[in-house]
C-alpha cells in the first residue's frame, strides 16, 4: 500500500485529488494506494484514508480546509511514502515548499513536485539530499504542465547530450501574445481573461515579466544538462511593453512574437522574440513548445499543455508511476 500526502490543495492539488479518485485508473497505475494527509495553507485532513471528494467538497464550500495539523506537523508525526509538495511557489525564497521538501527527504520520504520555487534555489542542495537519503525528488509538474520535458529527456533519449533547449514555457504570456496576434486588443485586456482561465501565478509578474519562463530555464539547465545556474545568470525581458503595432510589422513579414527561453552552453536568456509563423514554436492559447537538441537523437519538438489544473496534475501523476509503476 503507498501511503500519499498531499501538500497544497489549490488548481493543482484539487486536479491530483480528482485524477487519485479514480481508482480504476489509478490501481492499474500503481496498484494499491491511500491518502493519509491532505493539507492546505490553512489546515488539513488526516486519515488513514481521506475522503477526497469529501475534503474537495469542504474547500469548494469553505475555501479551505479543516482546523488540523500543519504540514510540518504531518511531516514529522504520519507516516507516508510520498509527498506531492503542491504549495504555491515562491521563487526567492522557495518557501513554504523548500522546508516541506527538505523535511519529507531527510525522512525517507519521496517527493513529486509542481513547485518551482525550491528547485530554482536550492536544486543542487536537494537532488544531493535524496540521493543521500536514497528516495526521489521527482519534478516533471515544474516545467511545461503536461508538456514531456525532464523525463522525456532524462529516460527517452537517456545518453545524449542536450546541446540546447529553446521554446515557449509559459502558458500565461503564449495565450496573451497569441491573442494579441489575433486580436490585436492590449496585453492588459487579455491579462484580465487569461487571470479568470486561472494559469495565471499568484504574482502575476512572474508570468508577464518573464520570471516564471526563467525559472523554468534554471531547473532543466540545472536538472538535464548539468549547469549549476541561478535566476540572476537569467537574462530576462517579459512582454508588458508589446504592443499590438508591433504584431502588425510582424505579421506583415510573415512573423509573430513569442516569449522564448534559450539555454544552452552560450546562452541563457528569456526574450519576446520573432518566429516565422511556419516555425513548429509558433503555437497558440496556453500551448507551451520547445525544441530540444541533442548530440544523438538530433532535434525534438514537444508541444504540450502548458499550465492548468488536470494538465499540471497529469504530470504529477505521471511522476507517481515512474516511482510506481506495476
Ligand atoms: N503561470 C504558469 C504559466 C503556470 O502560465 O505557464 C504553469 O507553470
Amino acid at each position: 500500500m503507498i501511503r500519499i500526502a498531499i501538500f497544497g490543495f489549490g488548481a493543482v492539488g484539487k486536479g491530483v485529488a480528482k485524477i487519485l479518485m479514480d481508482r480504476e485508473r489509478m490501481n492499474r497505475l500503481i496498484g494499491n494506494y491511500s491518502v493519509v494527509a491532505v493539507a492546505d495553507s490553512k489546515g488539513s485532513i488526516v486519515s488513514s484514508s481521506v475522503n477526497l471528494k469529501e475534503a474537495l467538497k469542504i474547500k469548494e464550500k469553505n475555501g479551505r480546509l479543516p482546523d488540523g495539523m500543519n504540514v510540518i506537523e504531518i511531516i514529522e508525526e504520519v507516516d507516508f511514502d510520498v509527498a506531492l509538495e503542491l504549495t504555491p511557489t515562491n521563487i526567492d525564497t522557495g518557501e513554504p515548499g523548500l522546508t516541506h521538501i527538505k523535511k519529507c527527504l531527510k525522512k525517507g520520504a519521496n517527493v513529486i513536485t509542481s513547485n518551482k520555487g525550491p528547485l530554482v534555489v536550492a536544486y543542487k542542495e536537494l537532488s544531493k539530499l535524496a540521493e543521500r537519503s536514497g528516495v526521489k525528488l521527482l519534478f516533471e509538474a515544474t516545467v511545461g504542465g503536461a508538456m514531456p520535458v525532464i523525463k522525456l529527456i532524462k529516460r527517452d533519449i537517456a545518453g545524449n547530450r542536450i546541446r540546447s533547449i529553446k521554446g515557449i514555457l509559459n502558458g500565461t504570456c503564449n495565450y496573451i501574445l497569441s491573442r494579441m496576434e489575433k486580436e490585436r486588443l492590449s496585453y492588459r485586456m487579455i491579462l484580465a481573461e487569461a487571470k479568470e482561465l486561472g494559469i495565471v501565478e499568484a504574482n502575476e509578474s512572474y508570468d508577464v515579466e518573464g520570471i516564471d519562463s526563467a525559472a523554468k530555464l534554471v531547473i532543466l539547465a540545472n536538472s538535464l544538462m548539468d549547469m549549476d545556474v541561478s535566476l540572476k545568470d537569467v537574462e530576462i525581458e517579459g512582454i508588458t511593453e508589446i504592443t499590438p503595432e508591433a504584431f502588425e510589422i510582424a505579421l506583415e513579414k510573415g512573423y509573430t512574437i513569442r516569449l522564448i527561453s534559450e539555454v544552452s552552453e552560450d546562452v541563457l536568456r528569456v526574450s519576446p522574440r520573432l518566429i516565422p509563423l511556419n516555425n513548429p514554436l509558433c503555437v497558440h492559447g496556453t500551448l507551451n513548445a520547445i525544441l530540444i537538441k541533442a548530440d544523438l537523437a538530433g532535434e525534438i519538438f514537444v508541444i504540450g499543455r502548458g499550465a492548468g489544473s488536470l494538465e499540471t496534475a497529469s504530470a504529477v501523476i505521471s511522476d507517481l508511476a515512474e516511482l510506481y509503476s506495476c
